[in-house]
């Protein structure tokens, strides 16, 4: 199907319930004495950061405040993810607990939207299980959601969304971004791979990639408010622009960012090893502002659970690229998601595994317990290796990644890096926390009036997560 934009017409209807919203809210802060507040928790991918960062937008322009608090909050939305079991169980574990506060507080808005809600037995089971729930909408339905929502507070019962609407784009979505110094930005929509195990082509549609102007316009605008770094996103985001037919691919995408005035740092995930040309590589290569790291994940090791799970690459072409990657740029940081336990995989599969994990040397990796996910191909199948075994695997994966992971953290110490400040670190509020180039963390004695600078580190220790060093 052609990529098409969500009209302007269209968009002209959820702009006239953002007015109403807004009308709604000036009386509601007239009358209580102070704004609705909204409070809006994200599950999942980067994809689904993005997404709440445009549903804030539409609520900040709907005349919404935030809070932290679920507790004080006037509307909730939960944003979710589908990818495994646990994420889901966590939302519905949210839902049961907002029962309570709803018994409490009728007029409060509960809305739930994102991946997990797309499938439609899911949607369902929130249907008849949480019927505290007002507001349901799926990722197609995004762009609409101020008229939902506006819906939603007027009308008794639950508003429900989960259409699809494959191969469109909406543009003029507001944003509210969380941080100025970096930005994501959405190149490209869905996944067409249908990896046997994952549901995200089912609760995302096809691919369908974003015009390049309408990204050069997003990321210029980002950078004259002061954005300096710009992570580009997609589920398989090297199959840029195959869907636009206008000769351009993310190849040709990453030289254009490259060009613009005013950006430091480019990052992008998530790339496909079967889209990963030498065209890339070169260009990741000679770009001076594209950072020296590459998520690639390989998923398996054994030659047979990578056809069984539809990923259209053997060991050795994902192998090649990797050493072919690592010539090109030496020192590149490499990072990679793996699963342990897809049904048919043996002790000596695993094996295979293993051995890639040690060959690469990872920077560091995303592992995941398969989980079965209902109407996938996977899921049909019967499982070879018991919970344990299974369990007993991934621990091994844990164990000899951890001590490679700390080992590479430790070639950094005594090195200078230049590090774009983010804020205060987590771990230590004493210290504020930045990332390298290759997106280590390093937490330093600094001020909060470095945000948002490049600082040059002399890194002096290395921990198992992150670095630590003083400025140089
Ligand atoms: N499009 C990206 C990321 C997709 S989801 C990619 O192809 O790499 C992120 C990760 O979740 C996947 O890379 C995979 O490792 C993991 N994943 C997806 N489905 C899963 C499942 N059913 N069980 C366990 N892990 C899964
Ligand atoms: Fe899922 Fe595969 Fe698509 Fe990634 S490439 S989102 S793992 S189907
Ligand atoms: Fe989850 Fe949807 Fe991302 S299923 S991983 S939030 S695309």
């Amino acid at each position: 199907m052609a990529t098409t934009k969500i009209t302007k017409e269209e968009w002209a209807v959820s702009e006239e319930y953002i007015a109403r919203l807004r009308e709604d809210n000036a009386n509601f802060a007239a009358l209580c004495g102070r704004p609705r507040l909204a409070h809006t928790e994200t599950y999942g991918c980067q994809q689904n950061v993005n997404d709440t960062e445009r549903i804030r937008g539409m609520l900040h322009k709907a005349g919404f405040e935030f809070t932290e608090n679920a507790g004080e909050a006037d509307l909730i939305i939960y944003n979710t993810c589908a990818v495994r079991e646990n994420a889901e169980q966590k939302v519905f574990g949210r839902l049961g607990i907002l029962k309570h506060l709803k018994e409490q507080r009728p007029e409060l808005m509960v809305a739930v939207c994102g991946c997990m809600v797309q499938q439609e037995h899911i949607t369902e089971k929130i249907k008849k299980v949480h019927d505290h729930v007002d507001l349901i909408f799926g990722t197609h339905a995004l762009w609409r959601m101020p008229q939902l929502l506006y819906k939603a507070m007027h009308d008794a019962g639950v508003v429900v969304d989960i259409t699809e609407s494959d191969g469109s784009i909406a543009e003029d979505v507001p944003i509210m971004r969380d941080k100025e110094q970096k930005a994501w930005v959405s190149v490209m929509y869905g996944c067409n791979n249908f990896c046997t195990y994952c549901i995200v082509p089912y609760v995302r549609g096809r691919e369908r990639s974003r015009a390049p102007e309408d990204i050069m316009a997003e990321v210029r605008c980002l950078v004259k408010n002061g954005t300096s770094e710009i992570s580009l996103l997609g589920q398989n985001v090297n199959s840029y622009g195959k869907d636009l037919g206008l000769d351009i691919d993310f190849a040709d995408l990453l030289r254009m960012i490259n060009e613009i005035e005013g950006v430091r740092r480019i990052r992008f995930m998530t790339s496909h090893p079967k889209d990963l040309t030498d065209k890339l590589i070169y260009t990741i290569r000679d770009c001076d502002k594209v950072c020296k790291q590459l998520h690639l994940p390989f998923q398996a090791g054994s030659n047979k659970i990578l056809k069984q799970m539809n990923r259209h690459y053997t060991r050795e072409q994902y192998l090649a690229i990797i050493d072919k990657v690592k010539a090109e740029m030496p020192g590149i940081a490499l990072t990679t998601d793996v699963i342990v336990g897809f049904p048919t995989e043996t002790n000596e599969d695993f094996k295979d595994t293993m051995d890639i994990i040690k060959y690469v040397r990872y920077d560091s990796i995303f592992s995941f317990i398969y989980s079965r996910r209902e109407g996938t191909p996977a899921a049909k199948l019967d499982f070879v290796l018991s919970d344990e075994e299974i369990h007993k695997n991934f621990d091994e994966l844990l164990r000899v990644q951890n001590g490679i992971c700390k080992e590479k953290n430790l070639e950094y110490v005594g090195r200078i890096e230049t590090v774009l400040v983010d804020g205060v670190s987590k771990t230590n509020k004493e210290l504020m926390t930045g990332r390298t180039e290759s997106g280590k963390i390093v937490n330093f004695a600094g001020t909060p009036d470095m945000v948002g600078n490049y600082i040059d580190i002399r890194i002096t220790k290395a921990k198992q997560w992150s670095l630590e060093g003083q400025i140089e």
